[in-house]
């Protein structure tokens, strides 16, 4: 059997900063209660006129992992891009990349995952170079929250922890079992699907209600019962984490770096305490891009990748839990 390893990363955040001070000003939230609950000091928002969109972002990102990766865009023959904010209701953005990067006529799938996705479509993209039936997969995660953001005061308790931004790699054949993906393990719970959700559009509520006019229709706008999503991701981060080092005979004590989903820095810090791991073993950018989605932990690789924190040899513990409730772990030797 074939296994995978990742041969290249890249991510992509708009130019434009928004301060915890900006939101202050069309809302009433100020810097304290933001970085003292979450951590976030800023995030990137796409700005207005921008031609920037999770397929665009998701494009940008995706030239990098590619270049780095020493392959071409010919040499991809599978994408698979994670996404809550596709730039349509259909088709998906994995098909539209597919144009962006001029790529030769190949699969596409567009997972719907919300921040587990970007490690439910490693997993995916994983078992596909196991089975052999492909060999270099470009796998997406990207997100476009700004625009689908309730900015006043109403919505100030989930508006604030967004940002925009894409991340990328390529996943692609080794024949080297002792390195790359180790194993992967996914989970979810709909019975807590109402708990972190956007209601509308969908299917559900179509045109005629959308142009009836309802100004104050919340359901547009992301629902979170903050506190619930909070004590579920501090159990399943865990459990899962567990489960990850367990199945490859590993403890925490092997971990080289954690990159948890950047959903918030007090649950990174909670995680870490429990796993007993220092300041250099987790890698957290929360600060400077708050909550991307299924970009946040490949952006938050990257980045860390870029700054030689993550080396050959390396175990790295990748997680993540959210909307669904799902959640997820990736267990990697680098
Ligand atoms: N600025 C100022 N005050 C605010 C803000 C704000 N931005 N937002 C809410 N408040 C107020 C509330 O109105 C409330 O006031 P009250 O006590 O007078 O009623 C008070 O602050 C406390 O609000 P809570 O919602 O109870 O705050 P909490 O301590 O729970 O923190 C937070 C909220 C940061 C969202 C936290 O619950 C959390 O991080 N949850 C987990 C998030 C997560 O992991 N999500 C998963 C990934 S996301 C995805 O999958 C899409």
């Amino acid at each position: 059997m074939y296994n995978s390893k990742i041969t290249g990363m890249g991510f992509y955040v708009p130019d434009n900063i928004v301060t915890n001070d900006d939101l202050a000003k069309i809302m009433d939230t100020n810097d304290a209660w933001i970085q003292e609950r979450t951590g976030i000091q800023e995030r990137r928002w796409i700005p207005e006129g921008s031609e920037d969109t999770s397929a665009v972002m998701g494009a940008k990102a995706a030239r990098i992992a590619i270049e780095r990766s020493g392959l071409t865009k010919d040499d991809i023959d599978f994408i698979v891009f994670a996404t809550l904010s596709p730039d349509y209701f259909f088709p998906g953005c994995g098909v539209m990349i597919q144009d962006m990067l001029d790529m030769q006529t190949i699969g596409a799938l567009d997972v719907r995952n919300q921040c587990s996705g970007f490690l439910y479509a490693l997993s995916t993209a994983d078992q596909f170079i196991k089975t052999g039936m492909y060999k270099n997969i470009l796998v997406i995660g990207a997100e476009y929250h700004s625009n689908a953001l309730d900015k006043t005061t109403r919505g100030r308790g989930v508006g604030v922890l967004f940002g925009d931004g894409a991340g990328a790699c390529v996943l692609s054949r080794t024949e080297d079992n002792t390195k790359g993906i180790l194993s992967t393990h996914l989970y979810s719970q709909g019975k807590y699907a109402d708990k972190l959700i956007v209601k509308t559009p969908s299917i559900k509520h179509w045109v005629p209600e959308i142009l009836a006019g309802k100004e104050d229709d919340t359901s547009y706008f992301p629902y979170m019962d903050g506190q619930l999503v909070f004590k579920n991701a501090v159990v399943r981060f865990s459990e899962v984490i567990n489960e990850g080092l367990n199945a490859n005979n590993l403890t925490s004590k092997d971990i080289d770096l954690f990159v948890p989903h950047q959903a918030n820095l007090r649950i990174a810090q909670f995680i870490q305490k429990r796993f007993k791991l220092n300041d250099d073993q987790v890698y957290n950018n929360i600060m400077k891009y708050g909550n991307t989605t299924a970009a946040s932990i490949i952006i938050a690789l990257t980045e860390a990748w870029e700054k030689g924190k993550v080396k050959d040899g390396d175990l790295v513990v990748l997680a993540a839990f959210g909307s669904g409730f799902t959640w997820a772990s990736a267990v990697i030797r680098w």
